[in-house]
């Protein structure tokens, strides 16, 4: 299903390949164990009302009600659409307090996928999994999608959202260096790299008040259906 949205094309605008990947793109400049910089709770929103507004919309859209979701790299709020009914949401983060403040979660668990990139979760577990605004701090981010790729159920959905802001010393030095265009690109190298993702696309989620709020782009794939 088309995300609304200006449609981006991915894979047209493509600038990135995944033999380009090497892993000095991956080097940040606190490369102190995660635990330490998320310890203390941070009860904050990472992006403005309206981008908030719009990855709600794009989960309603793309998530079909009565779901298993996990919200991966979760913090205090997943930005769950109001009235969308879902069968379970799972939150994985670093920091136990932001995950217990979470009104959304059904459930939760503490760890660290740039450790482990191993998810502790059973094979086809889940409908769909999200990442949101997260993305740039994963280290090891096609053995991470490859494990999202395992989790979710066959036709499951796997959205990937993002804007133009983050914590600059934790994320990767690829994502730092790359335009908002060349995010999306990378994102999408990324499941294509960790096969198995199908229907690959993307969208920019709200060019009608951005700027001057916040850009939000997704980058949408599906686990390809058992031959
Ligand atoms: C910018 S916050 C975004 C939180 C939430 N997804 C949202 O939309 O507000 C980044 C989150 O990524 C999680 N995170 C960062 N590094 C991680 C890691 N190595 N393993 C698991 N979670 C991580 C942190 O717990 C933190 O809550």
């Amino acid at each position: 299903m088309p995300v609304p949205g200006a449609r981006l094309n991915y894979p047209l605008w493509r600038l990135t390949t995944e033999s380009r990947l090497t892993p000095d793109y991956f080097q940040r400049e606190d490369e102190e164990d995660d635990s330490f910089f998320y310890e203390s709770p941070r009860l904050v929103v990472h992006i403005d009302e309206r981008a908030i507004a719009a990855v709600s919309q794009c989960f309603k859209d793309q998530i079909p009600e009565n779901s298993e979701v996990l919200d991966l790299m979760s913090s205090w709020r997943s930005h769950w659409p109001a009235g969308h009914a879902k069968k379970r949401l799972v939150g994985l983060g670093l920091n136990e307090v932001e995950l217990r403040e979470n009104p959304d979660l059904d459930g939760y668990v503490v760890h660290n996928v740039n450790n482990n990139p191993v998810l502790p979760f059973e094979d086809e577990s889940f409908d769909a999994v999200v990442i949101t605004v997260s993305a740039q701090y994963l280290t090891k981010p096609i053995e991470t999608f490859q494990q999202v790729n395992r989790i979710l159920r066959p036709g499951g959905v796997f959205i990937v959202s993002f804007s133009n802001r983050m914590f600059g010393t934790k994320a990767v030095l690829i994502w730092r260096n790359s335009t908002d265009r060349g995010r999306v690109d990378l994102v999408g190298t990324y499941m294509e790299a960790a096969e198995n993702f199908e229907d690959i696309h993307a969208a920019f989620l709200n060019p009608e008040d951005s700027p001057p709020g916040d850009p939000m782009f997704a980058v949408v794939s599906r686990k390809a259906q058992a031959s």
